[in-house]
């Protein structure tokens, strides 16, 4: 899709905004960006160092925008609401990836009918290898479904739900990369504890995760398969997946993530 007909602001410019700006830098037709961040050392960043136009203010930055994202934390967007509520016409696609807060909660100050869009994106974005999540609210059409999958395959893949997964959503690949990432670390720390150079250790590791998600992407089969074909009768992978098992590691991620999605509900009241 043509990104360059559309208006699209930013407001927060921290890790998320600035991953969004530069993903959309990247595409091969650009939008008009702009964006506006509390604070000015992000205000300098972005003007100098990704040379986007920052605006007066959150209010300014809606009435020249066709696409508003807004990237600041969860806490923050009840007063962003109420700063740009009335500048919010129905013309316009709001979109929001603070975790945890409903369409609902978008479109309480809102006088119109505002389109309003939710995303669960995550952190792989600032590579270009994230996953986001995209939930319709309750004026959304397909046509801004549409637009908004463009803008944010900047960021990686992609996939339309129901907002009311959202919170399941975020306890799988919300907070998912924090797990992978322990789970990475655990098997450094293993191997070094082993007896390997932690350098050696880390490139086994990485690149062992990386090309098993490769091999599970690109193959289509199922984990279980692929399981199997490296586990040889009485071999040295069942005698680690043995333990794995008797550890509880299953077990483990089902509590993860029951723990999880109950916090992003908590948190979304
Ligand atoms: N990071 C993740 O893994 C992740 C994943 C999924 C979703 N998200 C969501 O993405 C959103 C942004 O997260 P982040 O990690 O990018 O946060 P962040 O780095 O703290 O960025 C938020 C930025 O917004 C600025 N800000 C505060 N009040 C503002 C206001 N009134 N108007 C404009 N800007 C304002 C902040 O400035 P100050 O620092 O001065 O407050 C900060 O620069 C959050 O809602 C989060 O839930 C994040």
């Amino acid at each position: 899709m043509d990104l360059s007909t559309y208006r699209i602001g930013i407001i927060g410019g921290g890790n998320m905004g600035k991953a969004i700006i530069k993903g959309l830098l990247a595409a091969p037709q650009s939008p008009t960006l702009s964006a506006w961040d509390a604070a000015s050392d992000c205000r300098k960043q972005l003007k100098e160092e990704l040379q986007v136009p920052v605006a007066q203010d959150n209010r300014e930055l809606v009435l020249n925008s066709d696409i508003i994202i807004l990237a600041v934390k969860p806490q923050i967007i009840d007063p962003v609401m109420n700063e740009i509520a009335d500048a919010l016409t129905t013309d316009k696609l709001l979109i929001s990836i603070a975790a945890g807060v409903p369409c609902k909660r978008l479109e309480k100050p809102l006088q119109n009918l505002v389109p309003t869009i939710r995303i669960m994106p995550n952190t792989p974005a600032l590579i270009n290898r994230g996953i986001s999540a995209i939930a319709a609210g309750s004026h959304a059409q397909e046509k801004h479904l549409k637009i908004t999958q463009a803008i944010f395959s900047c960021l990686g893949e992609t996939a339309l739900v129901p907002e009311n997964t959202m919170d399941m959503v975020t306890a799988v690949s919300g907070s998912g990369p924090a797990y992978v990432f322990l789970v990475i670390e655990a098997m450094l720390d293993a191997a070094v504890g082993l007896g390997l150079p932690r350098d050696l250790a880390r490139k086994l590791v990485v690149e062992t995760v990386l090309g098993s998600t490769e091999l599970l992407k690109e193959s289509g089969k199922h984990p279980m398969e692929l399981k199997d074909m490296v586990t040889s009768p009485g071999g040295t992978t069942i005698a680690g997946l043995a333990e794995l098992e008797k550890n509880g590691l299953r077990h483990a991620f089902n509590e993860a993530l029951k723990s999880a999605c109950q916090r992003s509900q908590e948190l979304g009241k």
